[in-house]
């Protein structure tokens, strides 16, 4: 039998009430994540992903909200609508701007552009590793610098290990595993000397939560003076929209060419219109990065009470030493309903951990003072 497709569509009242009904949801407190009710069953703390736990704007909720029936289209107007608020925010020319799901596929084009047999990339250890793995698994080879004594960037030691094979230079700021940042004077010097064969990579996915934010810390202001650099930057971090998958890299059009020929798609209609309104919604930036300050020092301000060294954070998640092996630590976390981070070669006795909600962090305080206690990492 055949039947005629338009049969099995929802009648118009119920399509708008299941909308009506979605809306409801989303109109429910959106940063309520966790109760905090020690008799009950509590979910688990994920606080493993660096992902942001206070949501993210309802102003792209419900840019999506309105999308939704238009998601039988490819994104056209609304790629160019997001391409012209990128370039705005960035301060560059649209055509510097290359949109991509997630940043992550920014960081593996550039490997595949870049990696061939003989050439290397320079970077730090511990550090990212997208970038630098996807640029080994395609025939080049990694150069690991350690960081310096506070875990920061060591730019000298960066500079001793480029040589003429040295194709990439990846530099994470803030650093993701340790957060530490890079001085921004020091590392635009970097940049203006380096050799203009060589590509410097900035991954500047947390650095608005950095203390100056873009406007101190970015470089992409050099954008326009320098052909071999690219910023990548991502919807997921401080705009809290990792589901999404949205992100960008920014470069000058003659180096974003070489990407493109790994391009392998853009971000959806739904991503694309919820990433513009986000770019609109200061609200929800300033709500976000504020409560990242606030919860962020509070951890810190137990850690310091509690005598647990811990790198210097700028971005939404803390390293901690905690002296117990990190997949130990994981495992006996898990236990009680927390994950945490995973290990981060060589320094496999700290820990990664996100920055979550104030409730999340204090049951995490409290889980993590009992468990320290029981490997007697600090005084029962
Ligand atoms: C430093 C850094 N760069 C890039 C990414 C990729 O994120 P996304 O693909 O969600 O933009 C991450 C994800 O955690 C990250 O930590």
């Amino acid at each position: 039998m055949s039947t005629n497709s338009t049969n099995f569509r929802l009648p118009q009242w119920l399509r708008v009430s299941s909308l009506l009904a979605s809306l409801a949801v989303m109109a429910a407190p959106a940063f309520a994540q966790h109760e905090i009710d020690s008799d009950a069953e509590r979910s688990p703390i994920v606080i493993s992903g660096n992902e942001n736990a206070f949501g993210y704007s309802q102003m792209a909720q419900m840019a999506i909200m309105q999308k939704l029936q238009g998601a039988n289209r490819y994104p056209r107007q609304e790629a160019v609508d997001l391409q012209n608020a990128i370039a705005a925010r960035e301060d560059v020319p649209a055509n510097y701007v290359l949109q991509s799901p997630g940043s992550g596929p920014i960081l593996v084009m550039t490997a595949l552009a870049f990696a061939e047999p003989g050439k290397n990339v320079v970077t730090v250890e511990p550090g990212y590793t997208q970038l630098t793995n996807a640029f080994q698994e395609h025939g080049g080879e990694v150069k690991k610098v350690p960081l310096n004594d506070d875990l920061q960037y060591d730019l000298d030691a960066i500079k001793d290990a480029m040589d003429e094979n040295t194709a990439v230079v990846y530099i994470c700021n803030p650093n993701n595993p340790t957060g530490t940042i890079v001085d921004p004077v020091k590392l635009t010097q970097f940049i203006m000397s380096a050799p203009k064969d060589v590509l410097i990579f900035v991954d500047e996915a947390y650095l608005e939560l950095a203390p100056g934010g873009l406007e101190k810390n970015s470089m992409v202001k050099l954008v326009k003076q320098r052909k071999n650099l690219i910023i990548a930057r991502t919807f997921s971090k401080v705009f809290g929209m990792a589901g999404l998958r949205i992100g960008y890299g920014i470069s000058q059009p003659e180096t974003l060419e070489k990407l493109k020929a790994y391009y392998m798609g853009g971000p959806s209609i739904l991503s694309t219109v919820a990433a513009t309104a986000a770019l609109q919604d200061q609200d929800f930036f300033d709500f976000s990065v504020e409560s990242y300050h606030n919860v962020r020092s509070m951890v810190k301000d137990r850690l310091d009470e509690l005598g647990l060294e811990y790198a210097e954070p700028n971005g939404s998640f803390i390293f901690i030493h905690t002296g117990v092996p990190i997949d130990e630590l994981q495992a006996r976390m898990a236990e009680e309903q927390i994950q945490i981070g995973r290990p981060f070669p060589p320094m496999l006795d700290w820990a990664r951990v996100s920055i979550g909600t104030e409730e999340e962090m204090q049951v995490f305080l409290e889980t993590f003072e009992k468990v320290m206690k029981e490997y007697g990492k600090i005084a029962a």
